[in-house]
């Protein structure tokens, strides 16, 4: 595709009521910009779609890097410093590079960056990598291979700890994260059982990415049907999201079951927390009777797993013990019906947006 003289850019035009859409964007059309010494110019190949978007748009929250902060760390600035009125949206994506004031770069380099809903950005290379799309197509890299994909070794690998035999949930189990984490668990030897929404993802997840039975959260009796899947009770949830689902794979769990939580995405596009009976005694009294480890983390905080994970997941895929999903729309306007859509839990498998 021949390159544009102008630069098209997604702003964020009002901060969302409730669901996410594209009446909170605006399509605006500026000179391209021109980068500085030790910043590189990249046309965009590819957006990364994720829920934490939802809480981008709300405004910012307080970052907390420190000096000296590695690369992840960083990142982690980027992702929750949300998005001001009038700015470009946020976003991890793929780009290629076409000029380089930047030592490490080249130009035709694909480069892994931070910079948000935007046929061309100027990036200052300090959460940004080069990626390889030899072995494995560009676009893994913003999924299985990307944050996503790091999550999920992370949650297993740091707090889920799957065992031979053991019984593991996943919740919104068709994402990059959910299915990578459901996977991992199968490799370590686990009977792993996936939820999702609707009897295809359910399906999906069983035919084609080797969960050992699924459940459909949208299933008027979805808690017996979990209880039925995990006749074993659950040793490890791996918790995507929150609310209902949470509290029906929490009557299920074992002594000694472990929680890692990545994400509470059905809370994401809420504007005030439901009035619902309160249940903290009823998990303290579980927490400890039942020894469980329930522990939220960061991917940002983890930056030691990287290697082995870069290591370990790229010839899981070649030799076929890992599968991945993905969903693609076309073009930079496709972005926020995009968005709406993985907040609704219509995507199937890692959404994205292809640009160039
Ligand atoms: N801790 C970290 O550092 C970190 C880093 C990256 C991502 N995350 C988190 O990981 C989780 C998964 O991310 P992802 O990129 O893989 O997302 P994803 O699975 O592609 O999309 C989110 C999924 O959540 C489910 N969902 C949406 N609304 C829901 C609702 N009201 N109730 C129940 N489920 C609902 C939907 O799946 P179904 O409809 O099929 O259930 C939807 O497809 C998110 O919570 C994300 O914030 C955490």
């Amino acid at each position: 595709m021949s390159p544009r003289s102008r630069n098209r850019r997604l702003v964020l035009a009002s901060r969302p009521s409730r669901l996410c859409g594209p009446e909170n964007f605006q399509l605006v059309e500026e000179d391209i910009p021109q980068p500085r010494s030790g910043e590189i110019l990249l046309q965009t190949q590819w957006l990364s779609i994720e829920p934490y978007m939802a809480l981008a748009m709300k405004g910012s929250m307080k970052t907390t890097t420190q000096p000296g902060a590695d690369r992840l760390l960083k990142l982690c600035d980027r992702y929750i410093a949300g998005v001001e009125l009038g700015a470009v949206m946020c976003g991890p994506a793929i780009g290629r590079v076409v000029k380089s004031l930047h030592p490490e770069f080249a130009e035709g380099d694909l480069v892994a960056a931070y910079s948000g809903w935007q046929e061309y950005a100027v990036d200052d290379c300090q959460t940004s990598r080069k990626i390889c799309a030899d072995a494995i197509p560009a676009p893994a890299w913003l999924g299985v291979l990307g944050i996503p994909g790091l999550t999920a070794y992370v949650g297993m690998r740091r707090i889920g700890c799957p065992q031979p035999g053991e019984t593991v949930v996943i919740s919104a189990a068709m994402g990059p994260v959910g299915s990578l984490a459901g996977q991992l668990a199968k490799i370590a030897g686990a009977r792993i059982v996936g939820i999702a929404s609707g009897d295809d993802k359910c399906h999906g997840l069983v035919e084609s990415l080797g969960f050992d039975t699924a459940v459909n959260r949208l299933h008027p009796d979805f808690a017996r049907q979990l209880a039925k899947a995990c006749p074993n009770g659950i040793d490890v949830y791996f918790e995507n999201v929150g609310g209902a689902v949470w509290w029906a794979a929490f009557a299920l769990l074992n002594t000694f079951a472990r929680v890692p939580v990545s994400g509470l995405a059905s809370q994401y596009t809420q504007t005030h927390r439901p009035t619902s009976p309160d249940r903290t005694a009823e998990l303290m009294e579980k927490l400890q009777l039942r020894r469980l480890t329930i522990r939220g983390y960061a991917v940002f905080d983890h930056a030691d797993l990287e290697s082995t994970f870069l290591r370990e997941v790229p010839d899981w895929i070649r030799d076929g013990r890992i599968h991945y999903r993905e969903h693609i729309v076309e073009g930079l306007e496709a972005a926020p019906l995009a968005l709406a859509t993985v907040l609704s839990g219509r995507n199937v498998g890692k959404m994205l947006v292809r640009v160039a």
